[in-house]
Order: structure tokens, then sequence, then C-alpha cells
């Protein structure tokens, strides 16, 4: 692959093509040659090559091959901008492809199709939409944080009323969460009933066996630690399903008695200090797929769930970090991993541990009726101390996918 610096393309735009031929013979193959747009747009530059077409905007080389330019073409026959869904039929694309003639203006790019079909693409457009401009972009803004940098930043909680009755109480409540993976609610009346509206406000309740809205007593009534009174160890939940719960509420409504404070780690905090201090175990933390599991047999329920995944899952082409499954308790069996591997994985798992349990990434919490939290499942890991007494929590799963729909019509990048 060539590579040309931008400074070097621009400043070969204004000279002629005498001048720049002698230049390009060293770095490109003969056949090849950049088209230049009018002088005033020396911001762009094309090349066509045998199978795709290179293409220089904001100093971005992006590179375009012929069948996506041919099927994201958004000519009313191709694309319907009113439900923004595709009408073309790919698999009716020609596998080979190549446009007859291709034309570029200040804003647009025209192509031709052997067929006399004109697609044109908005020159920005292009820019956003290319691997080249999607890879420098990250999903959403985040700040990693240990216990330390979140109490500096005096993340402010958000007010049940603002929360429900306005759009900016939720944007406000929305962009912490994004930020940090941790958001609270004040002044929330401590019933199980209020909890429900508030989580409703920003999204679909998640059902799952545990039913709509929980509540969290010592009465060992499922067959699962967090039903003691027991101390929990950092985890995310629901490790089990294919896909974890996306985001955890939780409100206490009583306690009376001592402990029992919630512990929040950020995952994601903790997994750079892994890339950074041993790459080779985030990369295995990355790619060894294993099993977790929940096995229930109390009273009338009966379940047995079962979720495949690695510890720490990125985005294939960005590398950014969207998961952490992390549950010591709920980790199956492993019987996905070759004898030679799983040594490796114990001690990348245990590098992540450490960091984990790092007392400086702990945020411990507690917990009082009128203050509610919501927990990135897929981000910040919790648990909690062991307590005395009666303390009853209630909450909720929320899907993700709805939380983030929301923030984006508030206009968040999520
Ligand atoms: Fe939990």
């Amino acid at each position: 692959m060539h590579r040309y610096s931008a400074q070097c393309l621009l400043r070969r735009g204004i000279r002629s093509r005498t001048q720049r031929e002698p230049c390009y013979r060293k770095i490109l193959p003969a056949a090849t040659r950049w088209h230049y747009t009018a002088q005033e747009s020396l911001k762009c530059a094309w090349q066509l090559h045998n199978d795709h077409l290179e293409f220089r905007y904001a100093d971005t080389l992006m590179r375009f091959d012929y069948v996506w330019l041919r099927d994201h073409c958004r000519s009313a026959s191709c694309y319907n901008t009113k439900t923004n869904q595709r009408s073309l039929d790919t698999a009716s694309v020609d596998l080979n492809i190549k446009p007859k003639t291709v034309r570029v203006d200040e804003t647009t790019l025209f192509l031709t199709w052997p067929d006399g079909h004109v697609t044109r693409y908005g020159l920005a457009w292009l820019m956003k939409n290319s691997y080249e401009g999607q890879k420098q972009q990250i999903m959403h803004p985040r700040v990693l944080w240990n216990a330390d940098i979140y109490q500096q930043a005096h993340v402010p909680s958000v007010d049940c009323q603002s929360f429900l009755e306005t759009n900016d109480g939720l944007k406000e409540f929305l962009q912490n969460f994004l930020l940090y993976g941790i958001a609270f609610v004040e002044n929330v009346p401590p019933t199980k009933e209020d909890t429900e509206i508030l989580a409703e406000r920003i999204s679909l309740i998640r059902e799952t066996i545990y039913g709509r809205m929980w509540y969290f007593t010592s009465d060992f009534s499922r067959g699962d630690t967090a039903y003691t009174k027991l101390a929990l160890d950092r985890h995310t939940d629901t490790t089990y399903f294919q896909e974890p719960c996306g985001i955890q509420v939780l409100h206490c409504l009583k306690h009376e008695g001592t402990g029992g404070r919630t512990l929040l780690v950020d995952g994601f905090y903790a997994a750079e200090q892994v890339l950074r201090q041993a790459p080779e175990d985030f990369k295995l933390l990355c790619k060894v797929p294993l099993k977790h599991e929940y096995i229930e047999n109390v009273g009338g329920c009966h379940n047995h769930m079962i979720g495949i995944g690695p510890v720490l899952n990125i985005y294939p082409w960005n590398n950014e970090l969207y998961l952490i499954r992390y549950n010591n308790y709920d980790r199956a069996v492993i019987n996905t991993v070759p004898y030679d591997v799983v040594h490796s994985w114990y001690a990348a798992h245990r590098t992540l541990t450490t960091e984990l349990r790092r007392p400086a990434n702990e945020l411990w919490v507690k917990l009082k009726p009128g203050k509610a939290l919501f927990v990135d499942n897929w981000r910040v890991l919790h648990g909690r101390e062991s307590f005395t007494g009666y303390r009853q929590l209630c909450g909720c799963y929320l899907t993700r996918d709805d939380v983030l729909n929301t923030a984006r019509f508030l206009g968040l990048q999520a």
C-alpha cells in the first residue's frame, strides 16, 4: 500500500502535470494516475484502480471497493430516504463492476456505471462513512476512572423531578452515564412503583428470569448469593446470558442494620491498565471464549442459562472496548480452551483481577432510600460488603439499545 503525505499531495496539486509526473513514478505503479478537481478544491484527489477507487478528501486517504460504491448508492431507485432503507438488491450487483466514468466537483463525487446508472456521493458523507473515517471515531466518549478520578470529577446527581419532567435533566443524567458508566438520581420516592417510572423514562425494562422489577432481600428466595447477607465480590451481572443485560437499576428502599455498602469498579479503566502493562494478556482476554452458566432449582424456579463469549469484547474495526464479561461466581467449567492456552488465560485473568481489586480502583457508596443508581453492566462491575439487619433493594435491568436510543434522540454521541 502506498502512503502519501497530505502536505505533499497538496503541494503537487498546484503544480502542472509535467512537474508532477517524475515524482509520481517513484511512488505509484506506472498505470495509475491521480486526478484533481479544480484548483479551488485542492483538498480532493482521486485515482481509479482495477478493483477500487482511491480518494483523498480533507487530508484523509480513503479506499472504496466498487461493489461498495454501487451498493451504497443513494439515488431514488436504490435507497428510500423516507424509511432510510436500501431498495437496491445487493445480490444483483456484478461483483466485477467498475464505474465507466468518474467526476468530482466541489461537493460531490459522480460515478456512472456500465448500465448508465449515476451515483452521487456527497464528499462529506463519504468521509464520514468510509472505513478510514470510521476508524478515527469512537462510538462514544468516556472518562475512565479510579476512585480518585471519579471523586475529583464531582459528578452531580440529577434530581428526580428534573429527570422525569425535563429533557435537560434527562440529558444531563445520560451524559454522566455515558461518560462514567454510572449515574445517580436523587429524591426518588422509595417505592418499587416510583423506581419503575424512573426506569421507564429512559428505556424499556428488560424482563428476565428474575421478573420485570425485582425485590432483593436476604431471604434466599432465589438460588443466587445476591439473595443472602454475604459480601459479594465485584462482578458484572447476567454473564450467563448470550447478551448480558445492558444496564442495572438499583434503589435501596430500606436498610435497618449495618454494612451493605455498594462497591463499584470501572472495568474499562482496569482493562486499560492491562492493555498498557501486558498487551498480550489483553489480547488473550479478547480472544478466548468462555462459558458462564446459571443453574437454579429452588422452589418453583428451574433455570439453566448459558452465555458464551470472551471476558473483554472489542469492536474489530477500531479495537474499542465495549463489553466486559466478568463474574467468577458464574464462570462455568472451562472446556472451550485447549490445554496449551488455558494456563496463559489464567495468567491474563489474574492480571485483570489484580487491577480490578486494586483498592485505588474501588468506589464505595452507601445506597440510601431516595437515591437510585444506574450501572452500565457492560462496563462497571458492582459488589457489596456483608450486612446485618433487614435490607430491601429493588431494581430492574434495561435494554441497552433503548437507553442509547434515548441518548441519541437527545443529541448525545452514543
Ligand atoms: Fe450483581
